[in-house]
Parts: C-alpha cells; sequence; structure tokens
C-alpha cells in the first residue's frame, strides 16, 4: 500500500470488553472508521491513521516494538505484561474513562477469607500471574499461583484450586459459578498508551492530532 508507512497504526481490541467503547471514542474524536473487507485493520479515511484490530493481549508487545505506535488496552493486561518486562516499554497517554473492572480474589461460597494472610498454602487458579504474585509478595503470603489461559472460574469445581483471581465486571460470571469475591489485586479501566519509540515527523503530526481530538472528547465527560 502506498504511503502506509507515513500512517499511525493504532491498536484495538478486535472483539470484548473494551472494542465497542474503543471504536466509539474514536468516532467521537471524528474519525471516520472504514469496513473494509480485512477485518484484521480498519483505515480512517480522513486522517492518516490504520486501526488494528487484535487481541487485547497482543497489545503491548505492539506497542513496545512500535509496530502499532498507540494501543487502548486494560490496565490489568498492561501491568501484567509490563511486569515480565525489563525496561518500560511505554507511556501511558490518558485513561479512558471506560471498561472498568477489576482484578479480585474470589472463593467458592462458604469458603472462609479474613485477609490475604488466609491465602497462605493454599492454590490460586489466574491468567494474571505476575499481577497475582506481586500481591501476594506485597502481602507477605506464600501460596501457589495456578496459570490459566480461561475458564478460570472453574478451577474450584475441578479441585485445582481453592481461590480464583481473575477480571471482574458485572460479577455475573463468578454468581455462575458459585464464587464471591473476598479480595481485590488491581482496579482496571481502558488506558490509551503510545509507544517509546520515536516517530517519523509525519506520525508525529499524525499523533499531536489524535491525542488533541481524544483530549478534546474526554474534556467533555469529565
Ligand atoms: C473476564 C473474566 C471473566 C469475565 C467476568 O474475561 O475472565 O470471564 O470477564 O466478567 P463479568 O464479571 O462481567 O461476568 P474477559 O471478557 O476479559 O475475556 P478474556 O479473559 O478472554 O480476555
Ligand atoms: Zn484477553
Ligand atoms: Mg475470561
Amino acid at each position: 500500500m502506498i504511503g502506509t508507512s507515513d500512517r499511525l497504526h493504532l491498536a484495538i481490541q478486535k472483539s470484548g470488553r473494551l472494542s465497542d467503547s474503543s471504536r466509539a471514542l474514536l468516532r467521537e474524536s471524528g474519525l471516520r472508521i472504514q469496513h473494509g473487507k480485512n477485518d484484521l485493520t480498519a483505515r480512517v479515511d480522513n486522517f492518516p491513521i490504520d486501526l488494528m484490530l487484535v487481541r487485547d493481549d497482543d497489545i503491548p508487545t505492539f506497542v513496545r516494538d512500535g509496530v502499532c505506535e498507540f494501543g487502548i488496552v486494560g490496565r490489568n493486561v498492561l501491568e501484567e505484561f509490563a511486569l515480565g518486562e525489563a525496561e518500560p516499554a511505554y507511556e501511558v497517554i490518558a485513561e479512558l474513562g471506560f471498561g472498568t473492572c477489576a482484578l479480585r480474589v474470589a472463593a467458592p461460597e462458604g469458603k472462609a477469607y479474613d485477609s490475604p494472610a488466609s491465602l497462605a498454602g493454599e492454590r490460586i487458579a489466574t491468567s494474571y500471574p505476575r499481577l497475582l504474585k506481586r500481591f501476594l509478595e506485597e502481602n507477605g503470603v506464600e501460596a501457589t499461583v495456578i496459570e490459566m489461559s480461561g475458564a478460570v472460574e472453574l478451577a474450584p469445581r475441578l479441585h485445582i484450586a481453592s481461590y480464583i483471581c481473575d477480571l471482574v465486571s458485572t460479577g455475573a460470571t463468578l454468581e455462575a459459578n458459585g464464587l464471591h469475591v473476598v479480595d481485590t489485586v488491581l482496579e482496571s479501566e481502558a488506558l490509551l498508551v503510545r509507544t517509546l519509540k520515536p516517530l517519523t515527523p509525519e506520525k508525529e503530526e499524525a499523533a499531536e492530532m489524535l491525542l488533541m481530538r481524544i483530549r478534546g472528547v474526554l474534556a467533555t465527560q469529565d
């Protein structure tokens, strides 16, 4: 594609809790998002910006590497990634006020919990092992972290773990699985992040325009 190298790449979640709100924010910012044949990218026809529609878990890597200069991603995904990096990989530009949820510790009904010390010696299933380990360390608790890539809520029923640590938004998933919240590891919301890699002057210009527009929308929401 001619001129592609001068276009900014903004990564957003393809489908999931942040996708609709991410697109809505961009539209309110005046970006006309084209519906192309290729559903992994979308061209913005009135600005030199292309959207990359990807798995949220991949967004921090793309932004670190500068493959995408910007990304919209949850603090939960971003901080889990950052804990595995030796160096800072991105700059947080703005808190976007949507996608609010929290990484919480939950237990089956009837399981006692007074404080993090209750987790000592227990097995905890999670898709966020680094954030959970940090929480345990900060509280001076030794427990076994069982890493699962999904369906963490099933772990207690399968006797894989006695507690889980997972993202909670409405709480419907926990309730459906007979679990209740006992503690909080991280409060989260959608963030706009920017790569630390230097941009070409053309991309820098597009970036400043994008940020001005997004900040304009956010200012009206305060
Ligand atoms: C999270 C979490 C639960 C669900 C909780 O998954 O793993 O399954 O959301 O939401 P609720 O409290 O509203 O029921 P997410 O949608 O982020 O998907 P992912 O784990 O595949 O990224
Ligand atoms: Zn995800
Ligand atoms: Mg899930």
